[in-house]
């Protein structure tokens, strides 16, 4: 069976054959409509969760691009398929193969830039829930085993006067510093160079060697890529490197931090708490993790508002037609 069907079927002789565009699924509607006037665009017949990766190799035999999800596995199989382009609906690329797409020749785009504030709209929302206990607090209540305002009841910890150690300082990692800037929080980081200097003092943040940088961090937040250089960056040593109570917040990738490694850390109080929005092998959870106090978990919303996951659709478009017009597109990732 072909594992797609066609988005429009009025294709006018006169003109050119449209590029054959497979998305892996379903898109906010302007982003159909933009892939639909463009392009010959593909999906699959259900959008029940991500693309089989059967259904995904058979559908890049037949296409000109693919339009893929952080969720599908873009491996050297489905790039050597056949497919000229792909264009990822992400700012992450860690799902594609990048070292077989450049020996194929296959461009690879993604979505920078327009998810920057609404991931660190929720990286905030985690810490702030986490040092407060927000969720846990709504359980209580929820749960009718409130009995009443207490001197002792949920203590958590004050942003102000504290330090957040943001991990990466990428536009996303920036964004939080400037919200954090706002709480009267004092920000360090470890990346590989330096910010601008300029943006450094407008933020009042330091770069730090990973190590000092642990040590004097009350909150810890993940905002690099995951490449082979930061994958399991936060292992047992780090961990019994950072201030006892420590709070860690990943929206980055959970392959960031080797999460063995943060629940034992968790397990034995080191770690103050975690709020999370990705996990290793998402969506399945770690039952520990479950299992854990002060743990807040979120399923992968990072980049989602409606108005960025239009953006980002858009962004996908726009990569699609400068490269089918033969120009380099603008996001393409090297
Ligand atoms: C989300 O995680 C993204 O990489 O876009
Ligand atoms: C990543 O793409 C970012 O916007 O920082």
């Amino acid at each position: 069976m072909i594992p797609f069907v066609s988005g429009d079927i009025h294709q006018d002789d006169v003109q050119p054959v449209k590029p054959r565009v497979f998305v892996t699924r379903a898109v906010p509607e302007p982003v159909r409509e933009a892939l639909q006037s463009c392009f010959d665009p593909r999906w699959p017949r259900t959008d029940a969760g991500p693309i089989a990766p059967a259904d995904l190799l058979a559908a890049a035999q037949n296409c000109d691009a693919l339009v893929t999800m952080l969720t599908d596995s873009v491996d050297e199989a489905v790039l050597a398929a056949g497919p000229r382009m792909v264009a990822n609906y992400a700012a992450g690329t860690n799902n594609i193969d990048l070292v077989a797409a450049r020996r194929l020749g296959v461009t690879v785009t993604n979505t920078p830039g327009v998810l920057t504030n609404a991931t660190a709209d929720l990286a905030f929302g985690l810490l702030l829930a986490t040092a407060r206990h927000i969720i846990e607090g709504d359980k209580l209540v929820r749960d009718h085993a409130w009995t009443g305002w207490g001197p002792q009841l949920m203590l958590g910890s004050e942003l102000s006067g504290h330090t957040l150690g943001i991990i990466g300082f990428g536009r996303i990692g920036q964004a939080m510093a400037r919200r954090a800037k706002g709480f009267g929080l004092t920000v360090v980081y470890a990346a590989r160079r330096d910010a601008d200097p300029a943006l450094s003092r407008e933020l009042g943040a330091r770069r730090m060697e990973l190590g000092e940088f642990l040590a004097c961090s009350d909150f810890v937040s993940v905002h690099c890529p995951l490449t082979p250089e930061t994958r399991l960056l936060l292992d047992s040593s780090a961990f019994s490197r950072m201030r006892p109570g420590a709070i860690l917040i990943n929206t980055a990738r959970g392959e960031v931090v080797d999460e063995a490694a943060m629940l034992d850390a968790l397990e034995s109080g080191r770690l103050g708490g975690a709020g999370l929005d990705v996990f290793t092998g998402e969506p399945a959870i770690n039952p520990r993790l479950l299992a854990a106090k002060n743990v807040v978990a979120a399923p992968h919303l990072g980049s989602a508002t409606g108005e960025t996951r239009l953006r980002m659709g858009m962004m996908v478009v726009k990569n699609l037609q400068e490269f089918f017009a033969g120009n380099t597109p603008p996001n393409r990732v090297d």
